[in-house]
């Protein structure tokens, strides 16, 4: 419990900010921000809008819990608190730190094709760059060291879901770590969101009504509240064409990670 604020100004009577009972762990480019605008249709949910970064930067972990609460949006006591920060999955530290907080907590994680998610960390990466007039390179010569896939590169290291995932296990028991299919909740959100909404033990609330198709962006956008809006225009942006070779290499690495994450999970994707 927080402290409760009756400053209408600043918040409802009896609206306090909460540590968050639900965390969006990743993983990085997995469609994070897009899950956590949907759930945040949702009444009984409130979300914080930046990523904190708490448990995976040690510069802010140092400044202890109420640090961290400030971070959080008012809520109501019926409400779930939902922060996301995509850094988690791949933190070392993040899931003791986590427990320690609070051992029942609720994981959302939601992945996506491995391979697509290299390359689409490798987009985000160029644009920043280039937004920072930075030199970029091809994806290629990233990839590629002395004709070799360059496993130590960070995106694909970030892809290695089971190597990351087997800390998480060490933690936290599978039930408590939702998993959401990114590439699903890119073509039709509102399934995906259900079974969120049954994990998180909330009243089905989410309707095919929040959803439109915007042609131009080529994803689905959110109506809630009267208004419409899609992600940012970073979010969603086109990807590089990458050479069939180097893309076949990047698969084949990645297939036994992937299986070896099936069987850790008990569950299987349309990866590869
Ligand atoms: P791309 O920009 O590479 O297509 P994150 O928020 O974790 O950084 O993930 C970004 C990804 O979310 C985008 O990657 C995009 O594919 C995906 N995404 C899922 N649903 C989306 C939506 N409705 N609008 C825009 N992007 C969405």
């Amino acid at each position: 419990a927080g402290e409760v604020v009756n400053d209408t100004k600043v918040g409802r009577p009896g609206s306090c900010r909460r540590i968050p009972q639900s965390i969006i762990i990743g993983v990085r480019k997995g469609g994070t921000r897009a899950l956590l605008e949907m759930l945040d249709i949702h009444p009984e949910i409130a979300v914080a809008t930046t990523e904190v970064h708490f448990f995976d930067w040690d510069q802010n972990y140092s400044k202890g819990l109420e640090w961290y609460r400030q971070l959080m949006p008012l809520s109501q006591e019926y409400q779930t608190t939902v922060e996301k920060t995509p850094g988690y999955f791949t933190s070392a530290l993040a899931p003791e730190r986590i427990r320690a907080m609070n051992s029942s907590i609720k994981l959302l994680l939601i992945l996506r094709d491995p391979t697509e998610r290299v390359i689409s960390d490798y987009t985000q990466v160029y644009y920043n760059r280039l937004e920072n007039h930075k030199p970029v390179q091809l994806i290629e010569d990233i990839l590629i060291r002395n004709g070799a896939l360059n496993t130590r590169y960070k995106a694909i290291q970030r892809s290695l879901y089971d190597v990351h995932m087997r800390n998480w296990l060490h933690h936290f028991p599978l039930e408590q770590i939702h998993l959401v299919d990114g590439d699903m909740l890119i073509q039709d959100p509102l399934p995906e969101l259900q079974k969120v909404e049954r994990f998180l033990n909330l009243p089905p609330r989410i309707e095919s009504s929040n959803f439109y198709f915007n042609q131009t962006k080529g994803f689905y956008c959110i109506r809630s509240d009267g208004r419409e809006r899609c992600l940012h225009e970073s979010k969603g942006r086109p990807h590089p064409v990458v050479n069939s070779t180097v893309l076949q290499q990047l698969r084949s690495y990645f297939q036994e990670h992937n299986l070896n994450f099936y069987r850790m999970v008990k569950r299987s994707f349309n990866w590869n």
